[in-house]
Order: C-alpha cells, then sequence, then structure tokens
C-alpha cells in the first residue's frame, strides 16, 4: 500500500461545559490511503462534525496524532497549519456559506485569490471548476439566482479550486432534496474520479453511504 495520505492514531477529543466533561472521541484510529473515498455515518451528536473539524485542522484534538500528507499537522505553529489546510484541504458544509454580493465566478475563486494567485489566473481555475460541476452557464449568477443544488456545486467548485488533495464534506446533502442531493453525490464521484482527490463524506443517508467503496461509522467515539 502507498504511503497513506491520513493517519490518525489515538485521537481523544473532550468538550467541557462548566465542571462536566463530555468525552466525544475515545481514541480513533484510521489510516485512509489516496484516493479513497469514503463516508462517515452515525447518528446525531455522536461527533462526526468533531471529527471532521479536526481532520481538516479547524479544530485541535486533545490528545492523540493526526498526519495528513506526512505531515504532523497539529505540531506545527497556527499560522503554518493555516496555510497547511488552504493548500491541502477543501470544505464542503451543510449550508454553503457563499457570499451574496459575488457571483457564482467570484466565490468559487475566493480561495485562490486568498492564497494570493494573480486574479487572472484565480478565474480562470474558478471558471474551469465551474464547468467541471456543470455550471458553465451560471458564472454570473449570485447566490440568490441560484438554485439550491446549484448553490451547493459552487461550494464545490469553490472547494476544489486550488487542488486540494483532501475533500471533507459534512452533510452536503443536508438541505437539498433526495434527486438534488443525489446529483451533488454523483459530482462527488465524479470528482473523486476525475481528479484523484481524496474524499470524505459525512452524510445522515445510510443509502448514499453505502454506495462508497468504504463507509465508516462513528459510535462510542470510536470508528467501526
Ligand atoms: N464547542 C463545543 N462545546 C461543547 N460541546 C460540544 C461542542 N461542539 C460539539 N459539542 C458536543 O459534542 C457532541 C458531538 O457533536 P457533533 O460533532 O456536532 O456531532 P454530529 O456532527 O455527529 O451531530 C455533541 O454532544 C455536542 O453537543
Ligand atoms: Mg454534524
Amino acid at each position: 500500500m502507498s504511503e497513506p495520505l491520513i493517519q490518525i492514531r489515538g485521537l481523544h477529543k473532550s468538550y467541557f461545559m462548566g465542571d462536566k466533561r463530555i468525552d466525544v472521541l475515545r481514541g480513533v484510529d484510521l489510516d485512509v490511503a489516496p484516493g479513497e473515498m469514503l463516508s462517515l455515518i452515525g447518528a446525531s451528536g455522536v461527533g462526526k462534525s468533531t471529527f471532521l473539524h479536526i481532520l481538516g485542522t479547524l479544530d485541535a484534538p486533545s490528545a492523540g496524532q493526526v498526519r495528513i500528507a506526512g505531515e504532523d499537522v497539529f505540531s506545527r505553529e497556527p499560522a503554518e497549519i493555516a496555510d497547511f489546510r488552504n493548500r491541502t484541504i477543501g470544505f464542503v458544509f451543510q449550508s454553503h456559506y457563499l457570499l451574496p454580493e459575488f457571483t457564482a465566478l467570484q466565490n468559487a475563486a475566493m480561495p485562490a485569490l486568498v492564497q494570493r494567485l494573480p486574479r487572472a489566473e484565480a478565474e480562470a481555475r474558478a471558471r474551469a471548476m465551474l464547468e467541471a460541476v456543470g455550471l458553465g452557464e451560471r458564472l454570473d449568477h449570485k447566490p440568490g439566482e441560484l438554485s439550491g443544488g446549484e448553490q451547493q456545486r459552487v461550494a464545490l467548485a469553490r472547494a476544489l479550486v486550488l487542488h486540494p488533495r483532501l475533500l471533507l464534506a459534512d452533510e452536503p446533502t443536508g438541505n437539498l432534496d433526495p434527486a438534488t442531493g443525489e446529483g451533488i453525490h454523483q459530482l462527488l464521484f465524479e470528482m473523486n474520479r476525475r481528479l484523484g482527490i481524496t474524499a470524505l463524506v459525512v452524510t445522515h443517508n445510510e443509502q448514499l453511504a453505502a454506495r462508497m467503496p468504504r463507509c465508516l461509522r462513528l459510535s462510542n467515539g470510536l470508528l467501526q
């Protein structure tokens, strides 16, 4: 097997509410090879988002090690972690978080502009990615001028505009009707195949989850 893209060992996460401790993750181990596509399911409140946020370096573990692309990410300084995240990881959430005043093209180009790519290159990449998600005819539409499924496609194009190695999606179809959600899942498969991107998708939909090549279940703080 090639070197894992993700290697997690003994991951613990606890939250403190006053003097009460909630142990959400209790020693998670996981290896993911480059190019794998996985689903993550589990009951509401079990810790799926917590796990995804730590894997995405948006939150820090209480204990344990997270290696991504060979990097022990949490041993780095916060500014280095943020830069690593911007270059390596794309996110899609249940809500699209698009900026309402900007067009699809401008929204999708945003991470590239943050990374200080020249505007022309950022917009060329955004255009290519919007075409890849089937929105080549909607470049100048603002989010309010797009359907829910189209908004989520723009969010996916934005997540992929810097060609991250890892795509993390947290219930990306949770706000969509079943047929539109199915379309987003198909698109995730297509992006996984075409770009070779490694993808982890949290979903409530057990049918969609079961169609992924590998399905993880989180319960009692552990992955099964
Ligand atoms: N910032 C926080 N502070 C305290 N408790 C939290 C925080 N975030 C999440 N939790 C708790 O951790 C548990 C897991 O939450 P979450 O990861 O959002 O679950 P899921 O995504 O599986 O629905 C829940 O019991 C939740 O209340
Ligand atoms: Mg969640």
